[in-house]
């Protein structure tokens, strides 16, 4: 089940955050900013009342930012990653937002082929965006024809 997350989730969202994303990993104060925030959701997906996946996105005027994806590694390649975007993608479609976009590793094929498959498309590079130096590809999905 998905569902918006809570005060609650967040040690164990922070748990799968740091095994997903080691140095990268956004801290608690980060996932509180977006309990608090009036224009980010925070959507996790639980079973067994355990959440073993969660999604962030921001809306900014007619656009959102796919923040953060990750599903615990022993949940992996079960179909939750895809469950939880194409969530978000009916979350934006029922508040009218058309344009998505987000960051993603060069190196990170599970992710990349995740969002090809739900119809996002790589349309830029940013040089170093990660600690590490690595490139981010950008992706972007509009609902309808590209603006
Ligand atoms: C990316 C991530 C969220 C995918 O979650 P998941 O639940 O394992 O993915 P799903 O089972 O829903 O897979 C959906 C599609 O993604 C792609 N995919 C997933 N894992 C893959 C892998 N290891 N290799 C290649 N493609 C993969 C496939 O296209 C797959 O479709 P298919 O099952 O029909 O082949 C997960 O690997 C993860 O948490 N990674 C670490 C954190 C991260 O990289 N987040 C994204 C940051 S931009």
């Amino acid at each position: 089940m998905i569902r918006t997350a809570t005060l609650e989730d967040i040690s164990q969202i922070c748990l799968i955050e740091s095994e997903c994303f080691g140095e990268d990993a956004w801290n608690r104060q980060n996932f509180l900013a977006v309990l608090a925030s009036d224009i980010s959701k925070l959507f996790g997906y639980e079973k067994d009342k355990e959440i073993i996946g969660y999604a962030v996105v921001t809306v900014i005027f007619d656009e959102a930012h796919l923040d953060n994806l990750a599903v615990s590694l022993e949940n992996r390649k079960k179909g939750i990653g895809r469950q939880l975007v194409s969530y978000i993608l009916r979350y934006l479609k029922d508040i009218e937002i058309h344009k998505i976009t987000l960051e993603v590793r060069k190196s990170n094929t599970a992710a990349i082929n995740l969002y090809k498959s739900l119809g996002f498309a790589i349309e830029g590079v940013r040089k170093n965006y990660y600690k590490n130096q690595e490139d981010a590809y950008i992706m972007w999905r509009y609902d309808g024809k590209k603006p």
